[in-house]
């Protein structure tokens, strides 16, 4: 697939204020300053759309981008960002937990894990929430570019390895670089098979 057009929709804190139009939805979600605004630029092909910065917890609200006019991808708050208030922490992760679970239009959602360390407890934990309540997700190792091709390969598969302490099986996976835009094709190419 190819994007011709991708546009701001708006952003929200619930499902209840969200875009008006009906359509699929594929998020993005993470640990805060994984990629996830960079990720989306990438894929849309424009450096300025969603917000990205070196300091983490950047976005703080759910965005919505339209793509060529027909469904939406969707750019979470990170997760488990430390330098917050407890209670600015909590709110932010009953957020994202009542999007995912409330959004009917959510066909998909990418948890995003940085490729140069091992996945975090953080993410095991927010992955078996997912496997809890049937919410259907693929994995993307971002930041691709800042490990070689074969430190990365090795740490992938330890990844696999502690996702397999858990899980029978793997979901679909990803190997992106916001920089080279590595894994642009594969990911569009996925979507495209949903919707
Ligand atoms: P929050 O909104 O704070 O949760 O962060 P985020 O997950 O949206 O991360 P963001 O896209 O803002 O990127 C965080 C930092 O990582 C920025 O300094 C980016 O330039 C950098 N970054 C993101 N993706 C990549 C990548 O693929 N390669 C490299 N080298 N840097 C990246
Ligand atoms: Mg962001």
């Amino acid at each position: 697939m190819r994007i011709f057009e991708a546009k701001f929709a708006g952003s929200s804190t619930r499902v209840a204020t969200k875009p008006g139009r009906k359509l699929p939805e594929f998020a993005f979600i993470g640990r805060s300053n994984v990629g996830k605004s960079s990720l989306i630029n990438m894929l849309c092909g424009n450096s300025k759309l969603a917000k990205t910065s070196s300091t983490p917890g950047k976005t703080k609200l759910i965005n919505h981008f339209l793509i060529n006019n027909s469904w939406y991808l969707v750019d979470l708050p990170g997760y488990g960002f430390a330098k917050i208030s407890k209670k600015e922490r909590e709110d932010l992760r009953k957020m994202i937990n009542d999007y995912i679970l409330g959004s009917e239009e959510m066909v998909l959602l990418f948890v995003l894990v940085d490729s140069r360390h091992d996945i975090q407890k953080i993410d095991l934990e927010f992955i078996s929430g997912l496997g809890e309540n049937g919410i259907p997700f693929a994995i993307i190792f971002t930041k691709g570019d800042k490990l070689g091709p074969n430190a990365l390969k090795a740490q992938i598969e330890k990844d696999k390895a502690i996702l397999l302490e858990q899980w029978e099986e793997l979901p679909a996976m990803f190997t992106s670089s916001s920089e080279t835009g590595a894994g642009k094709q594969e990911i569009l190419d996925y979507i495209e098979q949903y919707i």
